[in-house]
């Protein structure tokens, strides 16, 4: 059995399912996740700082901002030194990366947490961090509480055996670990679903 609703025909169990599953409104949640946690590496006062940041976000096609509360210790050496290393999370990394994200700099000295070596434009890149980017900040989008830094990608690194047959990322192999805020947890990457617009173009074919 049939019914039309919204000039589309659902079944009856679907439409069932549209009732049993209505939407609640939990109020202004930020919700946009999962997002790439990622430790963020550059120098304060002449010594290498690392800090988690998962408040990440991509302008354009060759700049990315990193969102970073104010009061954080790192964020005097990212507008001294105007560069950073953007080192992606996998899961052998994780316990140390969770430490720098809730360990200050202002009390401890992180800069021995991961070996690293200096990338081509001088910033620190942790060996093990399957890729890494090098970014000049370019500018910096203030709120009251937070720096955005716009950052512009000078270098990007990457295990040569996360790289696919055409030289680009494999994010099946990479396995960046993801970050939520409202459970405050880490996610796991899944799998490649399929090619973008592969659907949509069979989708246009249907009509
Ligand atoms: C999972 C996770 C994600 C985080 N994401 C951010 C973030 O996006 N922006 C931010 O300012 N701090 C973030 N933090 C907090 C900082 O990493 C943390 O306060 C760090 O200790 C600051 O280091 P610093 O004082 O040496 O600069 C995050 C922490 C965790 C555990």
């Amino acid at each position: 059995m049939f019914c039309r609703r919204n000039d589309s025909v659902f079944s009856i169990t679907q439409i069932l399912h549209i009732y049993l599953t209505m939407k609640k409104n939990i109020g202004n949640v930020l919700a946009l996740y999962p997002t790439p946690a990622v430790v963020v590496g550059t120098e304060v006062k002449g010594k290498v700082n690392w800090l988690l940041v998962a408040h990440v976000g991509i302008i354009g096609h060759d700049q990315i901002m990193l969102s970073m509360f104010k009061k954080h210790y790192t964020n005097e050496g990212v507008k001294q030194s105007g560069k950073v290393s953007v080192n992606m999370v996998n899961e052998a990394m994780l316990e140390r990366a969770d430490y720098v994200g809730c360990t200050s700099g202002a009390k401890t000295d992180k800069s021995d947490v991961f070996v690293f070596h200096r990338g081509e434009a001088g910033t620190p890149v942790i060996d093990e961090s399957p890729l890494v980017m090098e970014c000049e900040v370019v500018d910096n989008y203030e709120t009251e509480t937070f720096d955005n830094f716009i950052c512009k990608i000078t270098n990007t690194y990457v295990d040569e055996d996360c790289l696919n047959g055409k030289g680009k990322p494999d994010y099946d192999k990479l396995k960046p670990v993801l970050f939520e805020m409202p459970n405050y947890t880490y996610l796991r990457t899944g799998e490649t679903i399929g090619k973008c617009t592969s659907f949509g173009k069979e989708y246009r074919k249907e009509k």
